[in-house]
């Protein structure tokens, strides 16, 4: 209900998202600006109850038939460049990627002959598969950042998530002695038997262990998850949000978007908040100035559609105006700044033009701060920001996934 009102408000129409399961081989990405690159290795050892993306029990045969695909694929898409081209960062994330780490070279040895990456590669890592060999085997193919998923150092927190302590703590000991340039921590809250107080001991403990950078999630229940316990209320989230803030201000560590935190002068690792970027291998997706595409869940299907010479893309939208527009909002507001010179730089279309009753609105509720032409979400516009988001996941993410898990090549899907 929300999430559509606030789509035909922005978008000026009652037309939904409608994807359909049309596709290309040619992609239009030659001229667009700051592209970035995704890679899913969609492999785990378990499957963790609360988690929704992507993935199947890891098979050593079965990963080296993606590899082939994962490769091919690339080679499909690179070689309609005309010469390389510049892209911002690669990401590789999943699944849990440490399980095809002998991998990871060769991937983007091959990705290095199209493109040059200009910012740095960062890569998803499960705690458990932190061990000194498979930090060098990372270093040596050249990754500079790293995102660990220690969701809570917390006994109970991680009991009730279904996970199990390995030694976390002294994981991440290792991850910051071998010298990444970034490491965040992905961490839930709102987990049951959580407090606040242990939230904030979490925070302190990543951070003092070597961490530049966390990530907190508040702990979604998708429908297709397999939770035995469920999250606390939204007026729990909202308390804990605030006392994350109020913790990282106090403690000197800058927000940099709704739910990351930093230390100072450090990079960010950001896979989702880039104005373009091209996905390869099974879920991933595609953004570019006219379109977004979603590539099929099936790995099986995947494979396929690339032994046959043609792109796995399972569904596309074909942007409307307003359409795009709302995308790059949406995600530019997560990131606490919405700059007009760059959205009319993206868009086409002054920013003041398409929705300057809506910024003068945000602006008179003390969502957002206009300063030196730009505009910065407040903490009570990130609050917002935070609700809106995780209704989104639940309306528009978990549908699609939902769909996507078993069907490979869905006929269309719509969301209102
Ligand atoms: C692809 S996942 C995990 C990466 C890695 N395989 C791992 O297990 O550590 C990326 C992050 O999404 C977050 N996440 C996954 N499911 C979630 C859920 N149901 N609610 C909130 N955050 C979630 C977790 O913090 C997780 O580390
Ligand atoms: S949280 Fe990580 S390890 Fe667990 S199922 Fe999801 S991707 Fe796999």
């Amino acid at each position: 209900m929300l999430t559509s009102l606030i789509r035909i408000c922005l978008s000026r129409s009652f037309k939904p998202f409608e994807f359909k399961n049309t596709y290309s081989n040619n992609l239009n990405f030659e001229n667009e600006q700051d592209l970035g690159l995704y890679v899913h290795i969609p492999f785990c050892r378990s499957f963790c109850s609360f988690c929704p993306y992507c993935k199947v029990v890891y098979n050593e045969d079965l990963a080296k038939r993606y590899k082939i695909a994962l490769i091919r694929e690339i080679q499909m898409v690179g070689s309609q460049l005309k010469g390389e081209k510049r892209v911002t960062s690669l990401y590789f994330g999943g699944g849990t990627p440490a399980l095809m780490a002998d991998c990871l070279k060769d991937i983007i040895d091959c990705l290095n002959k199209y493109f040059i990456i200009q910012n740095g590669i960062g890569v998803e890592l499960h705690p458990d598969d932190i061990c000194q060999s498979t930090l060098k085997q990372l270093k040596t193919a050249g990754v500079t950042m790293v995102s660990i998923g220690i969701q809570s150092f917390n006994q109970q927190c991680l009991s009730a998530l279904g996970r199990k302590d390995t030694g976390f703590l002294n994981r991440l000991q290792l991850v910051h002695r071998a010298g990444f340039e970034v490491v965040d921590v992905d961490l839930i809250f709102a987990i049951p038997t959580q407090t606040e107080e242990v939230l904030l001991q979490d925070i302190e403990i990543a951070f003092t262990n070597g961490a530049t950078q966390i990530s907190t999630y508040p702990f979604i229940d998708f429908t297709f998850a397999n939770n035995t316990y469920k999250p606390l209320s939204e007026k729990e989230k909202k308390k804990m949000l605030k006392a994350i803030v109020d913790y990282c201000k106090k403690t000197g560590r800058e927000r940099t978007s709704v739910w990351t935190f930093a230390k100072a002068k450090t990079g960010k690792y950001s896979s989702i908040t880039r104005d373009s970027f091209l996905g390869f291998g099974v879920s991933a997706t595609t953004l570019l100035r006219k379109e977004f595409k979603i590539n099929t869940f099936s790995i099986e299907a995947y494979i396929d559609r690339i032994c046959r010479n043609q792109l796995p893309t399972s569904l596309t939208l074909s942007f409307t105006l307003r359409q795009r527009a709302i995308y790059y909002l949406f995600w530019h507001a997560y990131s606490l700044l919405i700059d007009p010179n760059k959205f009319e730089k993206i868009i086409g279309y002054p920013l003041f033009k398409l929705y300057g009753f809506e910024l003068w609105i945000c602006e008179r509720l003390g969502f957002m701060k206009k300063r030196n032409n730009r505009y910065y979400l407040t903490d009570r516009g990130a609050y917002y920001y935070h609700y809106v988001e995780q209704a989104y996941t639940t309306a528009y993410i978990d549908k699609m996934w939902r769909i996507l898990r078993t069907t490979a090549f869905p006929e269309k899907i719509v969301l209102k």
